[in-house]
């Protein structure tokens, strides 16, 4: 397979010349219904209000043929090394299903099996904590699981944790409390910790790598606070369970009451439906749950191998994302969910983003003279509205838009107030505010005057359930993945991330003679 330097695709040149449409001009009724792509667990993807015309989609779709950009994503599927940095496969699809029916071996093992055996072993064991036939070592029934991790052992699994809280409620599933810890900030783990009750709470240490200075951290915090603990017959490593690779220094402490295993295929940040994300969701909501979601998800991955981009929303999202990044220039992405629900998962995109295509070599290691990865920040509306949305509405810089919202809530406790619902009132905000980015308004008086021609897409649904949210955890994996195809990227690396923490590591030894960290140290440490 290709890879090609986008600046001398035809694709991209031709791009350069398209003419730049208004989202005024373009919006209509018609194009709302018409610009509705199908997505997985019954989301919709909706790229009406994008100033992408006819001409702009045939040429978009061009490159991605140009590009083989689906061709590529069924190689990742069929167990090419596409993390050519780390020599590493890309198998976070085969923790939900196997797309394309391949079998996929690395070192020796059918990685299917490998996944769906530990699956099972999480149904097992997630099934024994809530029906009490496993309990904690005073033998109290467990009630609460607290995570331990951080980076994608923490945020994906903390967003669809919070994501998942009140459809269970609604919807009458037991739960156990989550509870999580990822800062080495002491205060995290005080904060948490003093509203623990020892005896029925399981730590979750989770770490693929089983060397984060964060988690090993944490880990020792909570292990010490358990000892010290005047409570008779605490054994702390019996509130304990893993999460890891089977090659970590964390798969040989035989100490803890269990281990669960994903492996170096899965990266960090997509790692939230393997075990790093079932043993915590398996555990609070029940494993059907979990399975739910990646039944979602995997539906969501079959769809995204579309070739068309009328009917691939990832791809259709991913190419436009590109088109606002590389053809309109702007530099960020606000991620807008009217779903309290998704509080966290703006935070979950970030990562999953910025850490995967916040690049500047290709694939082969050469400089990139084009811009990639935008910079993703976001929160739910509507109480983003009353914060950053004046500089998203007014400000200098276009900030591209995307809306998450459903039909129903979670918890169907809803009241009439005022001639409507609060969820009639919440979804009239986002439409409300799809419309003023698309159209502004004039005004005699600049400061009350609003341009328009703000960019926004929306995925919808009926409600945020495992399925649907499945399907959105997906949509986004395999948008920036065709990104990093668009932009020739190995999105599945990191190294961004590494100069920072050898750092920290000589401020920790005494900086060894390095003036510039010393001084920093002599104002902090
Ligand atoms: O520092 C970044 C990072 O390497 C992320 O990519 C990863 O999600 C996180 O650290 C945690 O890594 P681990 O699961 O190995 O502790």
């Amino acid at each position: 397979m290709n890879y090609i330097d986008l600046d001398r695709t035809e694709g991209y040149k031709a791009l350069i010349g398209t003419g730049k449409c208004t989202v005024q001009e373009l919006l209509s009724p018609e194009r709302i219904r018409n610009c509705d792509i199908r997505l997985g667990g019954g989301l919709r993807y909706n790229w009406a209000a994008m100033p992408i015309s006819g001409d702009a989609a045939a040429k978009l779709q061009a490159l991605a043929d140009e590009e083989d950009l689906a061709g590529k994503y069924r190689e990742l599927l069929s167990g090419a090394m596409m993390n050519t940095g780390e020599k590493r496969l890309v198998l976070h699809h085969l923790t939900r299903g196997n797309v394309l029916g391949v079998k996929v071996e690395a070192d020796g093992e059918d990685k299917e099996a490998f996944y769906s055996g530990e699956l099972e072993r999480i149904r097992e064991f997630s099934a024994a904590v809530r029906d009490g036939r496993i309990k904690g070592s005073t033998g109290k029934e467990i009630t609460t699981v607290c995570q331990i991790g951080i980076g994608g052992s923490d945020l994906g699994p903390r967003a669809l944790y919070l994501a998942l809280r009140g459809w269970a409620e609604g919807s009458g599933v037991k739960q156990l409390r989550g509870e999580f810890i990822s800062n080495v900030d002491p205060d995290d783990a005080a904060a948490v910790i003093r509203n623990l009750d020892f005896e029925r709470t399981l730590f979750i240490l989770v770490s693929k790598s089983g060397t984060t200075q964060e988690t090993l951290t944490n880990r020792d915090l909570v292990l010490e606070t358990l000892r010290k603990s005047p409570i008779k017959g605490l054994v702390p490593s019996k509130h304990m369970i893993a999460v890891t690779s089977k090659t970590s220094p964390l798969a040989k402490d035989d100490s803890m009451l269990a281990a669960f295993f994903m492996d170096d295929y899965i990266g960090g940040r997509y790692s939230s439906t393997s075990a790093v994300g079932g043993v915590v969701l398996s555990l609070c909501f029940g494993f059907d749950t979990f399975r739910a979601l990646l039944d979602g998800a995997h539906e969501e991955d079959r769809l995204s191998l579309e070739s068309s981009i009328t009917e691939n929303g990832a791809l259709m999202d991913a190419l436009i994302g590109f088109y606002l990044r590389n053809i309109m220039g702007y530099p960020a992405t606000a991620i807008l969910p009217y779903s309290q629900a998704l509080s966290r998962f703006p935070a979950h995109l970030q990562q999953l983003d910025m850490e995967s295509n916040g690049k500047h070599v290709n694939r082969n290691g050469e400089k990139i003279s084009y811009p990639t990865g935008p910079v993703i920040f976001g929160e739910p509306g509507t109480n983003g509205q009353h914060s950053f949305y004046q500089l998203l509405h007014q400000g200098s810089d276009i900030i591209p838009l995307q809306f998450i919202g459903f039909r129903e809530c979670q918890y169907g406790e809803d009241i009439e107030t005022a001639g409507s619902y609060s969820q009639t009132k919440l979804n009239a905000n986002l439409i409300a505010q799809i419309a003023a980015f698309a159209r502004g308004k004039d005004d005699s008086n600049p400061n009350k005057e609003f341009d328009g021609n703000r960019p926004s897409s929306l995925i919808y649904g009926d409600r945020l359930t495992p399925s649907s949210l499945g399907a959105l955890l997906s949509h986004f994996e395999n948008k920036v993945m065709f990104q990093g195809f668009i932009w020739n990227l190995n999105s599945f690396d990191q190294e961004g991330v590494q100069l920072g923490k050898v750092l920290a590591k000589k401020v920790l030894a005494g900086c060894e003679g390095d003036d510039i960290l010393k001084a920093y140290a002599d104002l902090l440490i």
